[in-house]
């Protein structure tokens, strides 16, 4: 007896079917998706577990092995992979941490731009902007301007001008301006760099840095390299231990180098600046070198009279303005804190809705500079 299907069943079935059919297409295609997302995601759990490589340089090549400078200045003999081809001394390379061999070669421009890293200007900032510290810029005018400006005097006479100078004394008394008024009296590059920045930020690279610094101002001379903090570079090292500290003497090492080695460098100047004159390594002040020390340090009460004009040059003082009465409160003020009490007198004149300039005005300012004087202190003394 022949078995009669039924069609309804049959299509049914059919339906079923398809429905698997399609199902199944459909999981596999996730499979795959899913399949994919984990290796992706494998590799990149691989890639960062791996220790970072080490971007060193290449100083020798020796048969199928080479000598690597690693970016503390230690050197290496190591083994190198056999996919990095045509390898030359000089070339930069990466190299894994542990055994130090050579993984690939790369293109790391080799002339770093110097420029990009310090601050290179003309100032405009004239000796007139400068209140008090005659002194000071007779001393600067004469060996600083003065050879710059001309050197044939100190031929026929037969002296080497100093080859810098070091400006030492608080903060906000004026050293920075001082450096700047004499790069505009010369027409001079102004190129300044921060010690603790120069130690910082280049680690590996400081005494390198250094060498370009000196490159980049004899190439734009008459210049001034004006260094800032130089006590972070130049501080007294009763041992030098650890690898950061080998760093900031090999830098400080490079800048004495350099130092001693601009003999014909009579249109480069350098000047030092600090706060800490009594940490600096004696190395740095002797004979030929920084060795014109100057101290700059809180103005005079005539001073203090010069700093506040030049600072109150461009505001509208009301006649009422009192400015033996001021001065007296002012005593102990650095240039800096006479400048921000002009600034801060401008402010209470404003929040009056006023353009001129009034007594009580200078007089809340001062109260204001001198809280701020105060909170800094015991903010100071908090942190030891
Ligand atoms: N003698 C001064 N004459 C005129 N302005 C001054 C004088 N001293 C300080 N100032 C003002 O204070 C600001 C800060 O001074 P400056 O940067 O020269 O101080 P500094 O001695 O370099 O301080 P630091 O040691 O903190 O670097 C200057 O921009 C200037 O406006
Ligand atoms: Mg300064």
């Amino acid at each position: 007896m022949e078995s009669k299907t039924n069609p309804k069943t049959n299509e049914a079935l059919d339906n079923v079917m398809y429905n698997y059919t399609v199902n199944a297409h459909r999981l596999e295609a996730e499979n795959k998706i899913l399949k994919e997302t984990i290796a992706h995601l494998q590799s990149e759990i691989k890639k960062l577990r791996e220790p970072a490589l080490m971007v060193c340089e290449v100083a020798d090549i020796v048969g199928k092995q080479a000598v690597i400078k690693t970016p503390n200045g230690n050197q290496f003999f190591v083994n190198i992979s056999s996919e990095v081809k045509n390898l030359k001394p000089g070339d930069s390379v990466l190299a894994e941490q542990k055994n130090l061999n050579i993984i690939k070669k790369i293109s790391v421009s080799k002339k770093f731009n110097v420029e990009r890293f310090v601050i290179m200007e003309k100032p405009t900032t004239s000796w007139k902007e400068v209140g008090g510290l005659n002194e000071q810029i007779e001393e600067i005018k004469e060996v600083v301007e003065l050879p710059l400006l001309n050197p044939k005097l100190f031929e026929k006479v037969g002296i080497v001008p100093p080859k810098g100078i070091l400006l030492y004394g608080p903060p906000g008394t004026g050293k920075t301006i001082l450096a700047k008024a004499v790069a505009n009296a010369t027409n001079s590059t102004f190129i300044e760099i921060v010690g603790s920045e120069l130690v910082q930020k280049f680690i590996g690279e400081g005494a390198k840095m250094v060498k370009e610094i000196f490159d980049l101002a004899r190439r734009k001379a008459p210049s001034i390299v004006f260094i800032d903090e130089i006590d972070a570079l130049a501080a007294k090292r009763i041992e030098v231990g650890t690898s950061g500290e080998r760093e900031v003497q090999r830098t400080f090492m490079q800048f004495l180098a350099e130092l001693d080695g601009f003999k014909n460098l009579g249109n480069v100047k350098v000047i030092g600046c600090t706060n800490r004159k009594d940490i600096l390594d004696p190395a740095v002040i002797r004979p030929g070198r920084l060795d014109r020390l100057i101290e700059v340090g809180l103005p005079s009460k005539e001073g203090i009279e010069q700093i506040f004009k030049i600072h109150t040059r461009r505001m509208r003082l009301d006649k009422g303005v009192n400015l033996k009465m001021l001065l007296k409160k002012m005593d102990d003020f650095s240039g800096a804190e006479v400048r921000a009490m002009c600034t801060e007198a401008g402010y209470f004149a404003i929040r009056s809705k006023r353009t001129k300039i009034l007594q009580k005005d200078f007089v809340q300012a001062i109260i204001k500079v001198k809280q701020k004087e105060k909170y800094d202190d015991s903010y100071l003394k908090m942190f030891g």
